[in-house]
């Protein structure tokens, strides 16, 4: 199942992908934390599931994560795909699924919401995105996959976002299928397709 609050062209490159049974895997439900998105719409057309669950109708971040992940539990995902979903997930879901996030930037390098902004800021010739399994910190979880992205002279915040995104949306995909055909394990930090030798 997928995450998001945004446009959803993440989620829509896995829903274009999860139309050809050999992908190996199905969206089986998109869950937001706000209403009115083009995300939603999305998976509307594909005719997928989803729910919003919104921090503010909680008392308290704990609530709100007990509440997504009883929401997340109801389509019985084998993983969770956060995919331009713009808040911390808490131990209500990341003790029971394993969640891959996929971040416009080389990771360890601009963390956080701003990543792109904060690349252009810096003065950086490189960037890129990165996929990466979830923990308990902000975009601090093992690297699965990373592109470079150069940066040009005259990009602004949204045309290097943009061509970040084009590489983003194709190692996502490649991502996900390969964890759902071959398998996965990860030793450490090191996240590996196939399934572990015992
Ligand atoms: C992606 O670049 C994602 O990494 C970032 O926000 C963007 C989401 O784009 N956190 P979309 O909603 O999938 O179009």
């Amino acid at each position: 199942m997928v995450l998001v609050s945004g446009s959803g062209t993440n989620l829509q490159a896995l829903l274009d992908a999860a139309a050809d049974d050999a992908f190996g895997a199905a969206v089986v439900a998109v869950g937001a934390d706000r209403d009115g998105i083009e995300g939603l719409a999305r998976a509307e057309r594909a005719a997928v599931p989803t729910f919003v669950t919104r921090v503010g109708d909680h008392a308290t971040r704990a609530a709100w994560d007990a509440a997504l992940a009883a929401r997340i539990a109801e389509h019985k995902p084998d993983l969770v795909v956060s995919a331009g979903f713009m808040k911390i997930l808490g131990p209500s879901v990341l003790d029971v699924w394993p969640v891959v996030n996929t971040h416009p930037a080389l990771l360890p390098a601009f963390p956080g919401a701003h990543a792109v902004r904060d690349a252009l800021a810096y003065g950086v010739r490189v960037t890129g995105c990165t996929v990466h399994l979830v923990d308990s910190g902000v975009d601090t979880g093992p690297v699965i996959a990373q592109e470079a992205v150069a940066v040009l002279d005259g990009d602004d915040e949204d045309s290097l976002h943009e061509r970040i995104k084009t590489v983003e949306r194709r190692m996502l995909v490649e991502v996900v299928g390969r964890m759902a055909r071959d398998g996965w394990h990860a030793d450490g930090r090191h996240v590996r397709f196939g399934r572990a030798e015992n």
